[in-house]
């Protein structure tokens, strides 16, 4: 069988660039191993998680929230099965889409592992052991990544979980050891902690949320504690043994110091993901990788070997959905003969938690960093009449714009919807918008939305509104 394309991986930067491929006229196919498309995402990240989180969201605003708008419904119960079928749904929902969009899109599928094994060859391994190979004018690697385990404390998806089984629960643990606060940590410790758990954060540096805003993580921490969650700062986990009855943790300030012995029902290890590239073949075929482990690219997506690609998360960049689906459409237009291309300075990032946390673009601490003079502009949701009506006025909005051109370089949302409200600010900075293109878009009233003009009338001073 020859192609001009073979996709390795359906993921969310696969499945796109094969579908891209396919609108583009080249024969696609692609290579899975697992029994169902769509990857991570779909399968045990994205998808799984935002059901649960919705979900458990609606189950505290039921036991918590109605009450003050006068709603009365008595406790709230919990059916978890019903919980978790209903993420079940949502996945299988979703997968099957991919099915479906292959099939529309004359995509060939071929189930089972894939090698390189050659210049423009791919062997294709089954469950059963059946090799079969395939060949390809252009191999698009899309293996995505898994998660970094962390030594002395081994995952068996059973009380010491990675996030695959943190989405799998059978019941609520009456206390649950986060390790790592980042976004996984922060969007499954809310699920649990909204269904009823204990949940403790245990971080090796000194916030949450490395890598966004420190004003946007300082506030989100004082609002996740507010809500229940417990965080050990500094601190570090050097192992996590297996009880009868649950886990028993060594914990240790992360500059070293007396170890503490906590104990916990079920420990979530959560302190990122590394890319995935085991048995592809890589080194026999001569695709290098960078010192992280992740295929190096060029500006075009091309590794180190004519006519292979890669994209994703097994790349460099943010590891996210977004991202990868961006990429495997612009490869396949560059290999379609197009001009594909990203735009990394306006990739929007969200946690899913309440309230949600959303950027895009640079953090203070970074336009510091990098010696670009700025302004910025604040603006509080309890200033913002329709997160009153809403009873959402936790968070903020920070415009940071350039201090010269007024260029829009970063936009940092905590608050409800924020991942929503985020996008007026991507597409914005995709334009190279200002401060003062955002502050005269008129906002309809009454939205949560207003609150982004208003923080862009505040970087010159001048917001109504407080
Ligand atoms: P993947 O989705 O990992 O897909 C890679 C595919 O390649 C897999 O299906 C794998 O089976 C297959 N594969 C690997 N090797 C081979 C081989 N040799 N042969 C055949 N097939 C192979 N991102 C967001 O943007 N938003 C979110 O809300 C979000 N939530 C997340 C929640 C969780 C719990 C997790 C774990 C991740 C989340 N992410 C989220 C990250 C997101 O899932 C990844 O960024 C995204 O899936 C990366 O896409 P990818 O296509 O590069 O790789
Ligand atoms: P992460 O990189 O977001 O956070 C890991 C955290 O663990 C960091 O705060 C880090 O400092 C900490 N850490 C590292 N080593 C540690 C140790 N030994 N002890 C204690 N803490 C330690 O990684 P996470 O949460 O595992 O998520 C992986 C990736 O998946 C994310 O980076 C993101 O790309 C993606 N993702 C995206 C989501 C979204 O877009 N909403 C949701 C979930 C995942």
């Amino acid at each position: 069988m020859s192609y001009d394309l073979i996709v390795i991986g359906s993921g969310p930067a696969g499945y796109v660039c094969a579908i891209r491929a396919a609108q583009l006229g080249l024969k696609t196919a692609v290579v899975e191993k697992e029994k169902t498309f769509g990857g991570t995402c779909l399968n045990i990240g994205c998808i799984p998680s935002k059901a649960l989180l919705h979900a458990s969201e609606l189950f505290e605003e039921a036991g918590h929230g109605f009450a003050a708008f006068g709603i009365g419904v008595g406790t709230p119960k919990l059916d978890l099965k019903q919980m978790m079928a209903h993420r079940a749904e949502t996945v299988a929902a979703n997968v099957n889409g991919v099915a479906f969009l292959f099939k529309k899109n004359k995509i060939d599928s071929h189930i089972g592992t894939g090698r390189l094994t050659g210049p423009g060859s791919v062997e294709v391994t089954a469950e059963d052991g059946t090799k079969t190979t395939i060949e390809g004018k252009a191999i698009v690697i899309a293996t995505g990544s898994e998660v970094t385990p962390l030594k002395g404390v081994a995952i068996d998806e059973k009380r010491i979980v990675s996030s695959t089984g943190a989405l799998e629960l059978d019941k609520v643990p009456g206390k649950l050891v986060v390790i790592g606060a980042g976004v996984i940590g922060l969007e499954l410790g809310s699920v649990w902690r909204r269904l009823g758990a204990e949940v403790e954060v245990i971080e090796f540096l000194d916030r949450i949320l490395p890598g966004m805003d420190a004003e946007v993580a300082k506030q989100s921490l004082r609002l996740f504690q507010k809500q229940g969650m417990s965080f050990r700062l500094s601190s570090k986990v050097t192992g996590a043994a297996p009880t009868d009855t649950g886990v028993t943790l060594t914990v240790e300030p992360a500059a070293g110091g007396a170890a503490e012995t906590i104990t916990a029902d079920i420990v979530l290890l959560a302190i990122g993901r590394r890319p995935f590239t085991a048995g592809l073949g890589l080194e026999e075929a001569g695709v290098k990788l960078d010192g992280r482990g992740r295929v190096e690219t060029d500006a075009h997506y091309r590794t180190s070997v004519p006519g292979i690609y890669a994209i994703g998360d097994v790349v460099a960049g943010p590891m996210l959905a977004h991202k990868g689906e961006d990429e495997g459409m612009a490869v396949a237009e560059i290999i379609a003969g197009k001009a594909g291309h990203v735009n990394y300075e306006a990739i929007p990032a969200v946690v899913y938690t309440y309230p949600e946390i959303a950027s895009v673009g640079r953090s203070e601490e970074e336009l510091k960093e990098a010696g670009i003079a700025y302004n910025v502009g604040r603006f509080p949701f309890t200033a913002n009449g329709r997160a009153r009506a809403n009873r959402t006025t936790e968070g903020f909005v920070k415009v940071l714009a350039d201090k010269e051109t007024d260029r829009v370089l970063g936009v940092h949302i905590v608050g409800a919807q924020a991942g929503e409200m985020i996008h007026e600010a991507v597409v914005l900075m995709e334009f190279r918008g200002s401060s003062e293109d955002l502050a005269r878009s008129t906002h309809a009233h009454p939205t949560m939305s207003e609150a982004v003009k208003e923080a862009a009338l505040a970087v010159d001073k001048r917001a109504i509104h407080i």
